[in-house]
């Protein structure tokens, strides 16, 4: 989480800075800060807040080299105090930090009698540079470095160096962008990759050495690196509402495109084909095992087609939490197909599955949105979601991208085993192609009324779901808790009678997915049990339901990508008629990369 920008040219650096800076909010928006230097004096510009905060405070400020960061607190509360950049005791090291210095407090205990002035655990990164300081810029950076446990994606000044810009990283992505006239730097590509001719990534351990006309890269050594490029086929920089008041209601409706446009790439004459995927037939008809691995939304997606793998491959299949994966110590082996699941392809946790997962020697594969992320430059064969990019925090079209993928995924491994017959193949992508056209129906006649009142007078909000329902439960409380910040709950609605029940009363409201075919007459039962109890309820049925809310019919595998879309609407709709912050919501981040 949080964002890095530097840049070193002859434009005013203020203004790059805090324009990249209001790019990459999404990374974190709870206060930000900028150190700039116009080659005599190092001026250190902070905000709590928006990055937008800082164009007032920095107008009469002109520079030619700089760093700034947006921040998501880790570490001290989110005041101006504590935003970055942090400044060395005698104003030497001015720098910004994305990541966890594991080891901050021991390394602090070590700096006896230097002044902090933050309870950051990245201040202890400029302190020890100073305190460090030989004289040697790459040599001091590369000792410090060495001292560092935890992650980290490092900008850092040296007045000592006016024209140079430092840069390091472990485990946290950092980008250099060089055009003729200027150096960039940035934690993100997106930041980078509109601005510069040639586009480079920085390696774990790494550090680079920017000025206005060159950038060199070594190790903690000092002993040069031969980089070469990032290749980028496209980058969608499409930040724009297209008059939608949200960027989540514009993406909500844009996902009968983004859909359509992920398995264009993937289907085509009735078959299923995965440009990415380099196992052969025999390869994938030995997987007997499968691990659906990702965090929040992209976990729950992974719920889906655990359960779709199950039924169609016939083998197990499990949806893993990411940040629970190393400590189930999971026994893996070639036979295991682990499937990564993130829409920015940098999620710190599931990154680290997708590495023990590599060590222990399974096949992997991940199905990501972000083309030249981490993730997908380190899986073994990458599938790509095309949503474009997702500006809204809380997720929706990358979410039904990415369910797209998974139902293939699927289909592809039961086709090459033979677990499924032709005829059944052939069933079921006939109708997965026509799930963007299903979901565009809904959101041409999406009402969800009252709902977002009922939610909102209420006092408890449960969702129930069966089966593929169940999957959806999961995300649909989700959507609602994370932008309406109202406490919800999803249970497998068998569960509901040993324990939940208890707290379900007159103020309640549940909401029941009762769309599978197999377990209509069992959901009812369920509901039937709250509505005794007094609950409010609101159900989602197929078309020939009597549902209050009734979606095109399809096979039970296929419901979460229709089911999910008025969910998405209805915690839309009440996170607006309580006037929250719908694309920032409090205390979230878009693309989370600590543990
Ligand atoms: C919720 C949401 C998050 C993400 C999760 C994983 O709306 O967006 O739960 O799904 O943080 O992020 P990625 O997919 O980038 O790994």
């Amino acid at each position: 989480m949080c964002g890095i920008m530097g840049y070193i040219g002859d434009e005013n650096a203020v203004n790059v800075i805090i324009k990249g800076l209001e790019d990459l909010e999404y990374r974190g928006y709870d206060s930000a800060g900028i150190a700039v230097s116009n080659g005599s004096e190092t001026t250190v510009v902070k905000t709590a807040g928006s990055p937008s905060g800082l164009w007032d405070k920095c107008k009469s400020i002109k520079a030619n080299i700089g760093i700034g960061h947006t921040r998501w607190a880790t570490h001290g509360a989110a005041t101006e105090q504590n935003a970055h950049p942090h400044t060395s005791e005698h104003g030497m090291f001015s720098i910004v930090h994305n990541g966890i210095i594991e080891n901050y407090a021991e390394l602090k205990s070590g700096l006896d009698g230097v002044r902090f002035t933050s309870e950051t655990d990245s201040e202890v990164i400029a302190q020890l540079l100073e305190k460090e300081y030989t004289g040697d810029l790459k040599g001091t950076v590369g000792g410090v470095v060495k001292k560092l446990k935890g992650s980290f994606a490092l900008g850092i000044m040296c007045s000592d160096y006016p024209d140079v810009l430092v840069c390091a990283k472990k485990s946290s992505p950092l980008f250099v962008g060089v055009s003729p006239e200027c150096t960039y730097l940035a934690s993100d590509i997106s930041a980078v990759a509109d601005k510069s001719m040639r586009i480079f990534r920085l390696n774990d351990n790494e550090i680079g050495m920017l000025t206005k006309d060159s950038f060199k890269v070594y190790d903690t050594d000092g002993c040069r690196i031969r980089k070469s490029e990032v290749k980028i086929k496209s980058f969608d920089k499409s930040a724009d509402k297209g008059g939608y008041e949200h960027f989540m209601l514009k993406e909500i409706m844009e996902q009968p495109t983004a859909v359509r446009r992920t398995l264009d790439e993937i289907t085509a004459d009735g078959k299923i084909s995965f440009k990415g995927i380099k196992w052969n037939r025999d390869e994938i008809s030995e997987i007997n095992n499968i691990r659906f691995i990702a965090c929040g939304s992209a976990y729950h997606a992974g719920l889906v087609g655990a359960y779709a793998a199950e039924r169609l491959i016939g083998c197990p299949a499990e949806a893993c939490i990411a940040s629970e994966f190393r400590y189930m110590y999971p026994h893996l082996d070639s036979n295991t197909l682990v499937v990564i699941i993130s829409q920015s392809g940098e999620t710190a946790d599931t990154l680290a599955a997708l590495r023990l997962a590599k060590k222990k020697g399974a096949k992997t594969v991940s199905i990501v949105n972000v083309e030249n992320s981490t993730i997908a430059a380190e899986s073994d064969c990458v599938i790509m979601t095309r949503a474009g990019k997702e500006v809204a925090v809380a997720t929706t079209k990358a979410y039904s991208a990415q369910l797209a993928v998974i139902y293939a995924l699927v289909l592809y491994i039961a086709m090459a085993g033979e677990k499924i017959s032709k005829n059944e193949f052939q069933r079921y992508v006939n109708e997965l192609k026509k799930l963007p056209d299903k979901i565009e129906q809904i959101l041409i006649s999406a009402e969800v009324g009252r709902i977002p009142d009922k939610i909102l007078a209420g006092d408890y909000v449960c969702f129930i779901g069966r089966g593929f329902d169940y999957c959806t439960a999961e995300e649909a409380s989700l959507k609602l808790k994370e932008i309406s910040y109202i406490p919800c709950e999803a249970y497998a609605a068998g569960e509901l009678k040993h324990g939940t029940i208890s707290l379900i009363s007159d103020k309640s409201l549940v909401i029941a997915l009762c769309c599978s075919s197999e377990l209509k007459d069992k959901i009812m039962s369920n509901v039937n049990e709250a509505a005794a109890r007094g609950a409010k309820i609101i159900t989602v049925t197929d078309i020939d339901g009597d549902g209050d809310i009734k979606i095109p019919n399809t096979l039970d595998m296929f419901f979460p990508s229709l089911e999910i879309i008025p969910m998405q609407l209805i915690a839309y709709y009440t996170a607006k008629n309580k006037g929250c912050a719908i694309d920032k919501p409090k205390n979230l981040a878009k693309s989370v990369t600590v543990e």
